[in-house]
């Protein structure tokens, strides 16, 4: 049965700012989740710890974790794809930290420069460490419908990248449909693979809409019993590794959504709305939010 709650990680100050190609100061990232956390939102993914050659934006990582102010009750989770990474990061305290595989080899090597094969090798004592610390684990699963380079995935992918992340203790896992091209019944496919190893609860949704199926395949998986989604503010972001991929699902669609069918979210549309309209009005755009901006002309 559908889920009488949801929790919503607001991927918008890493998922969503990573491409953008003018610099957003450390100050304004830091105001974004602020307002993100004063609108209810309980999971913030503020920044990854990646090489600033590869990704500028996140270069900040530091002053920006620096800078938030936290409140207790929200979880603060940071992207670390190797050691190096990891040793960054513990510095500034995260409460969560996000390994990031692919089920595709193309896009593996695309996006972290290595096979699926070594990214686990990497990944492994980076989740000794952080689970050792008290750290939690998340395992971001790119591509699992499709993927920039090789085209369809199949679900058999999906379950041999979950089965190892969890061999390597991850907690927890998104299954991302990185480029957006998923349609409902097969992102249902991919998440029955994740279940092979890994419980309902402990399996999250993360859906680009680059073709406009982010909502749809989010009530596909809400059909599934799963009730934790990834989603970005303004519908900000898109992949530097996944040309032409756009952002994650708007936060605000999918509360507008949530919120009419009758699911708990905890987040008040009103103050996400503000927090959509501060980031964008910063990058001097309308939010890519259909219910923000039909709310905000209203
Ligand atoms: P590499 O070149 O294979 O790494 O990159 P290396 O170990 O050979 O090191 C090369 C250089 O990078 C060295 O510096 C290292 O010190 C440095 P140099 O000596 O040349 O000056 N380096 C680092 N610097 C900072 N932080 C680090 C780090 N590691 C090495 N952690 C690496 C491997 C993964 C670092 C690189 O490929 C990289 O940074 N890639 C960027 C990946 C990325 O951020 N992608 C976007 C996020 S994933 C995503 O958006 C998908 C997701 O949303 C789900 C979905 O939608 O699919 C999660
Ligand atoms: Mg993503």
């Amino acid at each position: 049965s559908i889920p009488s709650k949801v929790q919503l990680i607001d991927v918008g100050p890493r998922d969503g700012l990573q491409n953008e190609k003018t610099p957003v100061p450390a100050e304004v990232k830091i105001g974004l989740v602020q307002r993100l956390q004063e609108a209810g939102l309980r999971e913030i993914e503020v920044t990854s710890y990646v090489s600033p050659k590869w990704v500028p934006q996140m270069a900040d990582n530091h002053e920006v974790m620096a800078g938030i102010a936290r409140q207790a009750g929200v979880r603060y989770s940071v992207l670390t794809p190797n050691l190096k990474g990891y040793e960054a990061a513990v510095l500034d305290q995260p409460d969560e930290i996000v390994v990031f595989g692919s089920a595709s080899e193309a896009f593996s090597q695309k996006n972290i420069n290595c096979s699926i094969a070594e990214s686990i090798e990497r990944f492994a004592p980076v989740v000794e460490a952080a689970l050792a610390a008290g750290i939690r684990v998340r395992g971001a699963m790119s591509c699992t419908v499709g993927c920039p380079y090789e085209g369809e995935i199949a679900p058999g992918r999906v379950e041999y990248l979950a089965g190892l992340l969890k061999g390597i203790g991850v907690q927890r896992v998104d299954v991302a449909d990185t480029i957006g091209v998923g349609t409902p019944r097969k992102v249902q496919r991919a998440i029955e693979a994740t279940l092979r190893h890994f419980a309902i609860d402990d399996v999250s949704g993360h859906f680009h809409d680059t073709y406009g199926q982010a909502l749809s395949n989010t009530l596909a998986a809400l059909e599934l019993g799963v009730w934790n989604y990834q989603s970005s503010v303004a519908g900000l972001g898109g992949c530097p590794y996944a040309k032409g991929a756009t952002g994650n699902v708007a936060t605000e669609d999918l509360v507008y959504m949530l919120h009419g069918m009758g699911i708990e979210t905890g987040i008040d549309l009103d103050r996400l709305i503000d927090a959509g309209a501060y980031i964008s009005g910063f990058l001097e755009r309308k939010p890519n939010s259909r219910a923000a901006v039909a709310l905000l002309n209203k």
